[in-house]
């Protein structure tokens, strides 16, 4: 596909539908139509739930940008976890899957962590809920996402302006669910082939769908989408950005199925498979 350039202003904004967490830890909003339009963009806004100390996280976050900061010395597990500066973009980030939180993270944070994978489990039952998929199933489609198990990534990510690069190019997320507490613009998402900027909205993370939940859902009553999203480059003069970034991921080393609404496995691939396709397949977004 053609790329606009990417400091090209996005021709508008977009309202994004809103969901809440209801009192029976359900995904809700307002009107069907919002889910409809939620579930064909691939990106809507949930409402913080309450309890969730996101100052704490971001005030963490703020800390990693200073250069004495201890942080910055986690070791690099493989090529996505530890502390990563990129050549490619203008990231700069502490990341670190679920299994590594309480030896890394203070412990509010991977309390944080483990909050947030709350709410992944809450946005992908519904996914599979509104594809029909029974829930006896759902452990096995997402790799034991669903059932508190998979992979998950708690990221503290913010850009380097001292590096004069694109801040992220376009590109699809792999996972099932990404979950994004934003405070500054410069997040667009592709809607009908143009970047659209996705305000700020206080007091609202960005949930949007990624690879692996467009897979699982293939023979469903109801296949979402992932949806092609970039961070446009961030200058010396913007106020620093900063982002909390959580990847809601099967097993890496399990596998992931695509059940129809009877509960019949129609399809299925391992993880590692899947992510070498999607890599292949994808190389135009990297
Ligand atoms: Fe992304």
């Amino acid at each position: 596909m053609t790329m606009t350039l990417n400091n090209t202003p996005p021709s508008s904004t977009l309202g994004l539908p809103v969901a809440v967490i209801s009192d029976y830890q359900h995904l809700v909003f307002d009107s069907s139509l919002d889910l409809d339009r939620a579930w064909a963009l691939g990106i809507f806004y949930l409402k913080v739930p309450e309890g969730l100390d996101l100052n704490s996280a971001r005030e963490f976050g703020r800390e990693l940008a200073h250069a004495g900061s201890t942080y910055r010395n986690i070791p690099k597990y493989g090529d996505f976890e530890g502390f990563i500066a990129l050549e490619n973009n203008q990231q700069t980030k502490l990341a670190l899957r679920r299994h590594r939180w309480d030896q890394h993270y203070p412990k509010a944070i991977a309390e944080f962590g483990r909050q947030l994978d709350d709410i992944g489990v809450i946005v992908i039952s519904e996914v599979l809920r509104q594809a029909g998929i029974p829930e006896s199933c759902w452990s096995q489609a997402s790799g034991g996402y669903s059932s508190g198990g998979g992979t998950a990534f708690l990221n503290f990510v913010h850009y380097d302006t001292t590096h004069p690069d694109q801040g992220l190019r376009p590109h699809t997320d792999y996972g099932f669910v990404t979950i994004l507490d934003v405070t500054k613009p410069g997040l667009q998402v592709e809607v009908e082939g143009a970047f659209i900027e996705v305000p700020v909205k206080p007091g609202h993370l960005a949930i949007h769908f990624g690879e692996a939940l467009n897979f699982i859902t293939r023979y469903s009553l109801r296949q979402v989408g992932a949806v092609v999203h970039r961070v446009v480059s961030q200058k010396s003069e913007d106020p620093v950005r900063h982002g909390i970034v959580y990847f809601a991921n099967p097993a890496l080393d399990g596998l992931v199925g695509q059940f129809n609404e009877h509960g019949e496995l129609k399809g299925s691939s391992s993880v590692n498979d899947l992510f070498a396709r999607l890599e292949s397949e994808l190389t135009e977004y990297r």
